[in-house]
């Protein structure tokens, strides 16, 4: 693994500090199988819910939302799956979300038997929006909501066998006042009264995202100063990413204090999606952290995502899109040719080439077909570097010019991508089969 490492900014003239890193990797909960799955045009069956699990294992998840089970008959259903069928390993706790009604609560708690651990994921809307016009609620109805949620919770997890933490999202977070907000958690934290044995968790969800990166990381902040029992509550963040900001939303959040953060693979989820968990963990990987989740054979990570979810990666997704280590044109070309050879020749510790943020290599992606592509916008450092690892031919420097011209004059005209072998072609019909 060469991963670039960080390279600071200059520290003075931008007034940034060492702290303003990220240096650990937060707790990872995946919710591919409850919010993502929601949104699906087709949402997932219980076979492939169960191979979707087994795919967030591969991936190295150690919590996973499994869904809503009193909401559907395949979500219960998935849930007395893992628990019967022992599929769900020591190291790993799954998690359920409940809204804060006794029935739906009381049926979470039937579908947990048997369960050796879980989160209960419970849950209430508190933004101005879903109280006015939703609920027709005040702010003194909606506390006892959650309030009178988290009661139940205590109750029927004292009643079933198994080990129970609780997890409280103030759903619509970011449309609700601050002090609201707060005030809702601290009275859900007074009933769970979470202890360092057993640790509650606030999950501050960005359902619609509705500010600039820094507004939601304020209002993180803001939250992990103010909490009550602060030691014992684990600060989790739910982006969505309606402003396309998940990813960014996530890693200032994470500098203002979350613990934990929630999303799925390739951002699949409600409307725009759930924050990237693929590409948070890699940003990080990138920047020499141990993101402590595995993504070393992305394309077949791809393949069972698409298969699964009916839905595709798009190609210029961050790290898993077909064409993002991809460079067509001369430049680019010329200088990841040469940056692969110094690369080679001076054996460096750090992943330095030109134009590709991390060695392609590490996610299981080829350099053959991958990185470097021919097409009329190409130069003739790329078209040698294609003849010299597909073919082994290193063209000698004054054939290098005129060659290049003939390759990107046959693909302007044809209008289309030349594979190796067409180039090859070129090659043999230009300097070999002359008469
Ligand atoms: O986006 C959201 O607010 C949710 C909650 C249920 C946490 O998915
Ligand atoms: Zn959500």
């Amino acid at each position: 693994k060469y991963a670039r490492g960080y390279f600071m900014p200059p520290v003075k003239s931008l007034k940034w500090t060492e702290k303003e890193y990220i240096t650990e990797a937060p707790t990872w909960c995946s919710v591919d199988l409850r919010d993502g799955n929601q949104a699906l045009v087709v949402p997932m069956s219980l076979e492939e819910k169960l191979e979707y699990f087994q795919l967030l294992l591969e991936v190295g998840f150690k919590e996973i939302e499994v869904g809503f089970p009193a909401a559907s008959e395949t979500e219960y259903a998935f849930l007395r799956t893992l628990i019967e069928q022992d599929l769900i390993p020591d190291d790993v706790t799954i998690q359920v979300l409940t809204q804060s009604r006794e029935h739906i609560i009381s049926k979470t708690f039937e579908a947990l038997r048997g369960a050796k651990k879980a989160v209960v994921h419970l849950y209430n809307s508190t933004s101005v929006a879903q109280r006015e016009q939703v609920f027709r609620k005040s702010e003194e109805q909606i506390i006892d909501i959650a309030v009178n949620g988290a009661k139940l919770l205590k109750k029927y997890a004292a009643e079933t066998e198994g080990q129970f933490q609780f997890q409280y999202s103030p759903e619509s977070f970011t449309g609700t006042e601050m002090e609201f907000a707060l005030e809702i958690c601290n009275a859900v934290l007074n009933i769970w009264k979470p202890t360092a044995e057993n640790k509650v968790i606030i999950n501050l969800p960005a359902t619609v995202s509705m500010s600039m990166p820094h507004v939601y990381a304020s209002q993180i902040e803001y939250m992990s100063d103010h909490l009550h029992f602060r030691d014992n509550v684990i600060l989790s963040i739910h982006p969505h990413n309606d402003r396309g900001t998940g990813v960014a939303d996530s890693e200032l959040g994470m500098l203002a204090g979350a613990q934990r953060v929630e999303g799925t693979l390739f951002g699949n989820g409600e409307r725009t999606g759930n924050v990237d968990i693929v590409t948070l963990a890699l940003n990080m990987f990138s920047h020499g952290i141990d993101a402590k989740l595995n993504f070393d054979n992305i394309p077949k990570i791809i393949s069972i995502y698409e298969k699964l979810t009916r839905m595709t990666v798009h190609e210029r997704h961050p790290y898993g899109g077909e064409l993002v280590f991809t460079a067509f044109s001369g430049s680019h070309q010329d200088a990841i040719a040469k940056g692969m050879k110094w690369r080679e020749e001076k054996e460096c510790q750090h992943w330095t080439v030109p134009y590709l943020l991390i060695d392609p290599m590490d996610i299981g992606r080829e350099y053959e077909g991958d990185i470097i592509r021919i097409n009329s916008q190409s130069g003739k450092g790329g078209i040698g570097y294609i003849l010299q690892q597909s073919y082994g031919l290193d063209l000698p420097v004054e054939m290098r010019e005129s060659f290049g011209y003939s390759v990107k004059n046959v693909s302007d005209r044809q209008h289309k991508e030349l594979m190796p072998n067409e180039i090859y072609d070129i090659f043999i019909d230009e300097y070999v089969n002359i008469n």
